[in-house]
């Protein structure tokens, strides 16, 4: 599957693309999903800081409302098994030329009912500042997203956007998520549903937001993410919002 001029354009333009051809068979995804809820059940990961509530603090006893998983290939190998991730290789060659690549990166789950919203950010913001990326995110459902359960939203043409001031979620140092200081910027956001096995892929700079997950239905994405080699940047910059942070995450993935 390669995308058209058309799609190729459309990226460009507004830093996202909604891809509603699948690119996982449904054989493909039962068997991913199996896998995918197990590593969560399990809490794979947690000990050593790859599994955390993005919109929390991982307050003992309690339940996480957006439960994330860095590098789920080392915790679920068999989620590399797919086809998928060759196709999706060949779409992000497609909008980057054929130096860049994409590798699964994460796993982000909204439980059915009371999963919560994943705020307005930029990719970007989570990362090292002292570099210049050229990265996309390849965002994949393995079951139907809707409004409703958590699909994607995209400010169009945000990409363009130098990187806006962050914060850790609600302004408190200890939660794990990110989202933007201030919503003022955002205007005319456009949601992506999408069947499962569908895409979105979006620019580091693009403006995006997930809702919260009001269906009964668990939200499952699985994310891919590369890109082009990452440059030094042309002046030093700083991100204070990573400075401050006081994760139990960082702590567990410190004594690991
Ligand atoms: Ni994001």
């Amino acid at each position: 599957m390669r995308l058209t001029v058309e799609q190729i354009r459309f990226f460009h333009l507004n830093g996202f693309l909604n891809v509603t051809e699948p690119i996982a068979s449904p054989d493909e995804l039962a068997w991913m999903r199996d896998a995918y809820d197990g590593m969560f059940e399990r809490k794979a990961g947690f000990e050593s800081g790859d599994q955390f509530d993005l919109a929390g603090v991982d307050e003992e006893g309690k339940s996480a409302a957006l439960p994330q998983v860095l590098n789920p290939l080392a915790y679920a190998p068999e989620l590399s098994n797919g086809k998928y991730l060759q196709v999706a290789n060949e779409i992000v060659q497609d909008l980057l030329g054929p130096e860049a690549s994409v590798g699964v990166a994460h796993a982000i789950f909204k439980p059915a009912g009371h999963g919560a919203p994943t705020p307005w950010h930029q990719d970007e913001a989570y990362w090292e500042p002292n570099q210049q990326y050229t990265t996309v995110s390849v965002w994949m459902p393995l079951q139907e997203a809707t409004v409703e359960n958590g699909c994607l939203w995209f400010m169009p043409g945000s990409h363009y956007w130098e990187l806006l001031p962050h914060q850790p979620i609600g302004g408190d140092v200890r939660v794990h998520g990110l989202e933007l200081s201030d919503l003022a910027p955002i205007v005319d956001p456009v949601p992506c549903p999408l069947p499962a096995g569908g895409i979105t892929i979006h620019h580091n700079r693009t403006l995006h937001y997930a809702g919260a997950n009001t269906s009964d239905v668990p939200r499952r994405a699985l994310i891919m993410m590369g890109g082009l080699p990452a440059k030094p940047a042309p002046r030093e910059r700083r991100f204070p919002w990573q400075e401050t942070r006081q994760t139990a995450r960082a702590k567990r993935a410190e004594r690991a």
